[in-house]
């Protein structure tokens, strides 16, 4: 078990992300977000798996296997989050600190986008920061895990 290494999950459709509505989610490509969130985590000393899939079953999978080896969860659930008990209960049994991060702002969205499945087990949720939103996760995700 590291206890030094974060799984950063972006679910469905941030595979688009640069050419995807840039109007409400930045220009930043998926690659580039993934980049920013290592070097991030790195100068904290943690190492990142980064996972991106349109495929609810993948996500799932990879949050267990995250038991193995790391120490927190970062996660970006797309329209998942909205949706998905499914995904809720695999952040909930594996019981690992979670960081919820939105691009968009999604309270000043369709009310559809307001309710989270993830927001009340997560740690921390950061919203409508665009990128940069992923930078304090990872920060507040950290000095969540090691005030712990
Ligand atoms: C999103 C917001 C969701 O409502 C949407 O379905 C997404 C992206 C965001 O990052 O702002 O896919 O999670």
């Amino acid at each position: 078990m590291t206890d030094r290494r974060l799984l950063l999950v972006n679910g469905p459709n941030l595979n688009l992300l640069g050419t995807r509505e840039p109007q409400i989610y930045g220009t930043e490509t998926l690659d580039n977000l993934v980049e920013l969130v290592m070097y991030t985590a790195d100068e904290f000393g943690y190492a990142v798996s980064a996972v991106q899939s349109n495929h609810e079953g993948v996500l799932i999978d990879a949050i267990h296997e995250a038991r193995e080896d790391c120490a927190g969860i970062i996660i970006n659930p797309g329209g998942l989050t909205h949706t998905s008990v499914v995904l809720r209960d695999a952040l909930t049994g594996v019981g690992l600190p979670v960081a919820e991060v939105h691009l968009s702002d999604v309270h000043a969205r369709e009310e559809f986008r307001h309710h989270s499945y993830v927001s009340d087990i997560a740690a921390l949720t950061v919203v409508g920061e665009g990128t940069a939103g992923y930078v304090r996760a990872v920060r507040e995700l950290v000095a969540h895990l090691e005030q712990a």
